[in-house]
């Protein structure tokens, strides 16, 4: 053990804020291309730009075996009817896993196995903790009033592919329906 390491870092679940690593913003023309309604894309962006998500990941070392994990807070609101949701990715190494812990907020996440193509819907905010298998394309919606924070934990050679869902995007979406949030097929 390298006593040099630093092995603790500290958190804020309400502002998504995390020592050891850089913040990455995502706005609402960064993410642009992942929304059904480019309509009400541009009816936002004729006024602002809002930030959608931020992520801070901590890469303690790269050698095999080791871990890397990052807290994003996805803030809440909507485009049309499309609850604000991340870019989403594979892991470039594809059989690597992850798991989700929901720290603060009521949001889901869409699942999508890459050979299949199956699409499922899981739970996540305060309180869950989601497996995420390898060969499976995840992204986070918030569907709540607050900001949905969470943590994700990756093996470190696992590497984020987004290339193949910025062509073709996720092939369900969801939406609210009348308060309700309702997985659609994407047209
Ligand atoms: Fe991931």
């Amino acid at each position: 053990m390298n006593p040099e390491k630093i092995l603790t870092q500290h958190y804020n679940p309400e502002t998504g804020d995390l020592t050891g690593g850089a913040k990455v913003v995502r706005t609402l023309k960064d993410v642009r291309s992942s929304f059904q309604d480019q309509v009400a894309v541009d009816r936002i962006l004729e006024h602002e730009n809002p930030v959608l998500y931020e992520v801070v990941a901590v890469e303690p070392g790269d050698t095999p075996g080791d871990l890397h994990y990052g807290l994003g807070i996805l803030y809440p609101g909507m485009v049309g009817n499309e609850y604000y949701l991340t870019k989403g990715h594979y892991h470039e190494t594809r059989e690597a896993a992850e798991v989700y812990i929901g720290l603060t907020g009521e949001g889901a996440m869409l699942l999508e196995d890459e050979e299949t193509g199956e699409s499922r819907l899981e739970s996540l905010g305060a309180g869950n903790v989601v497996y995420v298998p390898g060969h499976t394309a995840h992204r986070t919606m918030n569907t709540g009033n607050t900001p949905l924070t969470y943590f994700g934990i990756y093996p470190s050679n696992a590497g984020h592919d987004y290339g193949a869902l910025a062509e073709r995007n996720f092939r369900k979406m969801l939406i609210d329906e009348d308060g309700t949030p309702t997985l659609m097929d994407r047209a």
